[in-house]
């Protein structure tokens, strides 16, 4: 597959809502916290932040890098990466690529589960 060059622009901020968090793009960061809109939103929101924040720290080079976070699931700060486009997620073996020889990538078989950095494909909702 051919890598992804489009790298996320220093000044380009946007906020996503995932299914328990909400996501703030900041320039090359992504900051997650847990949504609010429920208490169990809000419970389940600190779960994947401390899943993300536990497997993240197994340095495994499929899980986007974790750069901070907070003990309790209260923040995690993870490098931003860039979205597959349609042509290379169809052309992606997720069940292959999440398949290693020690161990297998905690991850959803979902489009808006992966992305690029540095030229790789990782995964960016992990752990759950
Ligand atoms: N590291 C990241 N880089 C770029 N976008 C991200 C990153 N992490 C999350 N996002 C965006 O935020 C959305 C929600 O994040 P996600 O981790 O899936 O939260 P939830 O676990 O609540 O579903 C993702 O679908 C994606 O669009
Ligand atoms: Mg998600």
């Amino acid at each position: 597959m051919q890598t992804h060059n489009k790298e996320p622009s220093p000044g380009d901020a946007s906020i996503r809502l995932g299914t328990t968090r909400v996501v703030f793009l900041l320039g090359t960061l992504a900051i997650k916290v847990p949504r609010c809109t429920s208490w169990k939103l809000f419970l389940n929101g600190l779960l994947a932040n401390m899943q993300e924040r536990e497997f993240g720290a197994t340095g495994w080079p499929q899980l986007c890098p974790v750069l901070g976070s907070v003990p309790g699931g209260w923040l995690v700060v993870m490098r931003r990466a860039t979205p597959l486009t349609y042509s290379e997620w169809s052309t992606f073996n997720v069940r292959k690529w999440r398949n290693r020889s020690t161990y297998v990538v905690p991850v959803e078989n979902k489009w808006d589960s992966f992305g690029w950095v540095d030229g790789h494909i990782v995964a960016i909702d992990y752990g759950s």
